[in-house]
């Protein structure tokens, strides 16, 4: 029988500095009542100049070792999700894994954008279930401020910086061990499914204006973000029902909904299309604002640390980002 991956551990990180929609209101052409109104975003936290992904990384990634009370050298694979490393090469998980001390495993980016963390909580199943890892640690972690045109109003408003992490381990049965197999009082635990789709026709809606091989600069974000709002609220809805039908559940056993954070207004029309109420969706893009794929597990370590997720609960995660890729991940935590 193949390992379940559960997830044992999770941590996450934002940079001291805070950003309101204030702020901004004096350095741009905004204001908080439009910003608020649009998107849901009162503020963001934003990376010093001297602190890098790698530094957010790491502090989510001690974070969560701690919170799964796990050895650093138990782990054996550093996945980070990013589409702000600190360098075009080498990746940045492998700067973490260096910062973390360990000499042992591999270590990798990936790169999907918003959709990163799920990206990667699919590539961390995967290498589990075929035995290939026992312990992977899986970071989203960007400075996306970084690749913002501030003299664009549509687009600078909306992202922050930070970093959240999770530690996923092969476990024999998926169940805890001071409760047997069928007692009625346990189910079995951790990553159900992922499901990953992109469609590459449609780059232009999100991107970045520059590369190491096109332009040779970093280039700035730039966003058709009344377009990528449709396909948003049409491809989140069908992930979410694909999800259930692939495990047999029906919408009324989510729990909790965990969704990228990109806008207010998408995570409510997803909650009504699910018939949930909004109180069910862990919101934390009013104070994080868009940190891309590092969004998904700082609202999932809020909610595990403030006590709303519990054992036992069905975890919806869900994101969609440039590329276009989107896709969904079902946790029984
Ligand atoms: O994370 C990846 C996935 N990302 C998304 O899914 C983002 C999806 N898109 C969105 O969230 C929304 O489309 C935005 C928040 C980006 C924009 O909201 P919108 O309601 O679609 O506004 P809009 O772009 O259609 O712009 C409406 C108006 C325009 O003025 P006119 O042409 O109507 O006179 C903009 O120039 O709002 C203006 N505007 C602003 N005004 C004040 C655009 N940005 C601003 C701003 N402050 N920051």
């Amino acid at each position: 029988m193949s390992a379940k991956p559960l997830i044992i551990g999770c941590g996450s990180y934002l940079p001291d500095k805070i950003v309101t929609n204030y702020d901004l209101a004096e350095r741009i052409d905004t204001s908080h009542e439009w910003i608020v109104e649009r998107t849901g975003i009162h503020k963001r936290h934003i990376a010093d100049d001297g602190e890098n992904t790698s530094d957010l990384a790491l502090a989510a990634a001690q974070k969560a070792i701690a919170h799964a009370e796990i050895d650093v050298d138990d782990i054996d694979l550093v996945i980070v999700a990013t589409t702000t490393p600190d360098q075009t090469f080498p990746s940045t998980a492998t700067r973490v894994q260096a910062m973390l001390g360990m000499s042992n495993g591999a270590a990798f980016d990936i790169q999907a954008v918003c959709s990163g963390f799920i990206y990667g909580i699919s590539i961390a199943e995967a290498f589990i279930r075929s035995a290939q890892a026992k312990t992977v640690l899986l970071i989203g972690a960007e400075t996306f401020t970084r690749i913002l045109d501030w003299e664009d109003r549509a687009t600078c408003v909306l992202f922050g910086d930070g970093a959240g992490a999770v530690v996923v381990q092969a476990s024999t049965n998926g169940l805890d061990d001071d409760e047997p197999a069928g007692s009625g009082h346990n189910q079995e635990r951790g990553i159900l499914s992922t499901h990953l789709h992109s469609d590459g026709k449609l780059n232009d809606l999100l991107y970045v204006d520059g590369g190491p091989s096109s332009t040779k600069t970093v280039g700035h974000v730039r966003m058709l973000g009344r377009e990528l709002f449709r396909h948003a609220v049409v491809n989140l809805a069908a992930v979410v029902d694909e999800a259930l039908e692939a495990n047999g559940l029906e919408r009324d056993d989510i729990s909790w909904v965990v969704p990228h954070q990109a806008n207010k207004r998408i995570l409510d029309s997803t909650a009504r299309k699910l018939k949930l109420p909004a109180e069910r969706v862990v919101t934390t893009v009013d104070r994080h604002a868009n940190t891309s794929a590092a969004s998904i597990p700082l609202a999932l370590d809020e909610a595990v640390r403030d006590g709303r997720i519990k054992r036992g609960d069905l975890l919806l995660l869900e994101a969609m980002g440039g590329g276009l890729t989107w896709g969904s991940c079902l946790v029984r935590w």
